[in-house]
């Protein structure tokens, strides 16, 4: 059975000051009403003949987990709590046991909880031609047509297409797999033709997951299993042993499993995805008026394009002859940025915790 996993462990410290350690971006209502973890959720939910999703998060943010569901009505698969972050190898392969406690044919969905995607049909769709392939052992990753020389992506270069048990062709053995190239490497990427991005989303066997993350990062494994040896549910929470836990390296699974396995498969995908990860691609998927800007709340805006303006409940925000700015007001903060520097934010907040 296909059991959706839903990963919010992510502290989205590019989207400050609205993201914040007690509410990272993935729990706000960034586009629309809804927070990027509901709709991920939701997302999850509406895919054919599924398990109901667990989430794997901070034990800090428990509470807002199980009020976001409840607020959609979705029956949980369970919520798997991290007592400490130790990144998403870990974190998949507490998933794993989870699912594998009730289903030992487990398949699972892993889904970043902060992404968008417009083309639901189409997601759905490639879901189905990775079933296939997962049901024959691939740990699939979904592929996406980059359009830029993106260095926070991992890139995936196709190999042979392979064809899934019940499904027609569709997916490709991965050649290469590449977490993060330098500017360079992802230049001659994009220039190749060939690579796509890695969407952060995967589909396998919980079990053959597992015994791809003893092969390549055996550490990583000893200590999931540990921390899950003696899990004690409490309601919808599962908590494990913080100790066992603690002893895991941290590592994700792109680094740790996907770039080393010869088990890797990819689905290219063209579902409208997006990754929420800083105030420009926010701005990129939002609507803009006709000089290209995004005003939220009150805001006034003269001879300004290009910008993304979000007023806050306090102030209203005026601007003159200015281009593409990011401007964010909150209570206790406000940031200005050039558009092109918000990857930058990041800097900002190490700056903060830094001073305490
Ligand atoms: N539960 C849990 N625990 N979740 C975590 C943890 C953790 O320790 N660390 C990260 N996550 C969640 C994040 O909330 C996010 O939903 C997802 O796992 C991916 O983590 P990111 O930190 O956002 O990864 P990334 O964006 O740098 O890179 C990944 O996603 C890219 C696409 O968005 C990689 O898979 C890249 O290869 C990929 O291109
Ligand atoms: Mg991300």
């Amino acid at each position: 059975m296909l059991h959706p996993v839903v990963l919010s462990g992510g502290s989205g410290t590019r989207l400050w000051p609205l993201s914040r350690q007690n509410q990272p971006k993935q729990f706000l209502a960034l586009v629309g009403e809804r927070s990027l973890y509901q709709e991920t959720i939701l997302r999850a939910a509406a895919l054919e003949g599924v398990q109901p999703p667990v989430t794997v998060c901070s034990e800090d943010h428990r509470f807002m987990v199980g009020e976001q569901l409840q607020a959609i009505g979705i029956a949980s698969g369970g919520i798997v709590l991290e007592p400490v972050p130790r990144n998403t190898a870990p974190a998949i392969a507490l998933a794993a046991l989870h699912v594998l406690a009730g289903d030992p044919e487990a398949t699972m969905l892993v889904m970043p909880a902060d992404h968008l995607i417009e083309d639901e049909a189409a997601f759905r769709q490639a879901v189905a031609t990775a079933l296939g392939l997962g049901g024959d052992g691939w740990l699939v990753a979904f592929g996406i047509e980059p359009d830029y020389a993106e260095t926070g992506y991992g890139y995936i270069l196709r190999g042979e297409p392979l064809s899934g048990r019940d499904v027609g062709e569709g997916g490709y053995r991965i050649e290469r797999f590449v977490e993060k190239p330098d500017l360079a490497t992802a230049e001659q990427y994009l220039a190749d033709g060939r690579y796509a991005w890695n969407s952060g989303m995967f589909l396998f066997r919980a079990q053959r997951y597992l015994d791809e993350l003893g092969r390549h990062a055996p550490a990583i494994l000893d200590a999931a299993r540990k921390a899950y040896a003696t899990p004690s549910p409490d309601l919808d929470f599962t908590r494990i042993d913080a100790d066992a836990f603690a002893l895991s390296p941290s590592d994700s699974i792109d680094y740790a499993v996907m770039e080393k396995t010869d088990r890797a498969a990819v689905v290219p995908v063209s579902c409208g995805w997006s990754d929420i990860g800083s105030w420009t691609s926010l701005w990129a998927v939002a609507e803009h008026d006709a000089d290209g800007n995004r005003n939220e709340g009150d805001v006034i805006s003269i001879d300004t394009t290009g910008s993304l303006i979000k007023a806050s409940e306090r102030r209203m925000i005026a601007t003159i002859g200015v281009d593409d700015l990011v401007i964010i007001d909150t209570a206790d903060a406000t940031l200005v940025a050039r558009k092109g520097r918000v990857q930058d934010v990041k800097a900002v907040v190490d700056a903060l915790k830094a001073a305490g």
